[in-house]
């Protein structure tokens, strides 16, 4: 099988790939992690790198996109067209609406939209356009792996709606807006742009994040602190999950 994990920023995937490669240290970053590959194939499309792995008898292809909707379509579409990847997972951080969600939680979306969509003028409901749809929901069977991986684990996952949008938010206000317009649970900037082309390729997705801030004053501050050790704990559920998918 051939699937696709996919990250916005290089610390989300560096936990991964480190995985994929025995040869590589635990705390490689990317620098060592290209001078170190030996079971990783390296691939530069329109900018980005796709890292080729063979794991388990299975072809994994990791990359990350960059920050943002645009840039995380883009990879999930290379991701399904180029390297015909039959199931995506995501694995990042994000920043917490639920107040039980506490940094370094994990929660995996059960449907995601897009907070920053707005053509209200024309009387559509915010994250509507025509021919879209608010929410676009995960696929249920790898988010009963999850659930599997979790109680394995003696983790609670919590399962909850992600919204999407182009801004990094530390402003209670507008935290709140999203929690109420969309009964939004974690906020972050590309697992609803991920969705939709994933929906739109009838690809299986799932869209797993670790907290690194609770979208308020302290955001900026907090996403710094946390932003590796929660990466890190979202890509060890997912090596687990994938060793759950192709075992
Ligand atoms: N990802 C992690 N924290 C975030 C925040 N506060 N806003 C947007 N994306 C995030």
């Amino acid at each position: 099988m051939r699937i696709a994990i996919m990250g916005a920023m290089v610390e989300e995937i560096e936990p991964i790939l480190v995985r994929l490669d025995p040869a590589l240290s635990p705390e490689s970053e990317l620098a060592h992690i290209l001078q170190n590959m030996q079971n990783i194939r390296l691939h530069t499309i329109a900018g980005n790198r796709y890292f080729e792995a063979r794991y388990k008898g299975h072809e994994i292809f990791v990359a990350y996109s960059k920050i943002g909707k645009v840039f995380a379509s883009l990879t999930a579409s290379v991701l399904i067209e180029h390297f015909k990847c039959e199931k995506l997972l995501f694995s990042g951080v994000a920043g917490a609406i639920n107040e039980e969600l506490k940094i370094g939680d994990l929660i995996a979306a059960t449907k995601l939209c897009q907070h920053d969509l707005d053509i209200t003028a024309f009387g559509h409901p915010y994250g509507y356009v025509p021919e879209g749809k608010v929410y676009v929901e995960s696929d249920a069977n790898l988010r009963r792996i999850a659930q599997e991986v979790a109680k394995e684990k003696g983790i609670a996952l919590k399962e909850g709606i992600i919204a999407t949008g182009d801004q990094f938010i530390a402003d209670p206000a507008r935290k709140e807006w999203i929690r109420k317009t969309f009964d939004a649970d974690a906020l972050e900037m590309e697992g609803a742009a991920v969705a939709v082309v994933c929906d739109a390729y009838d690809v299986p997705f799932f869209v797993l994040r670790s907290i690194s801030d609770a979208a308020d004053m302290d955001a900026s501050f907090d996403f710094d602190a946390f932003l590796k050790s929660s990466s890190r704990i979202s890509a060890d559920f997912i090596i687990s999950m994938l060793d759950r998918i192709v075992a």
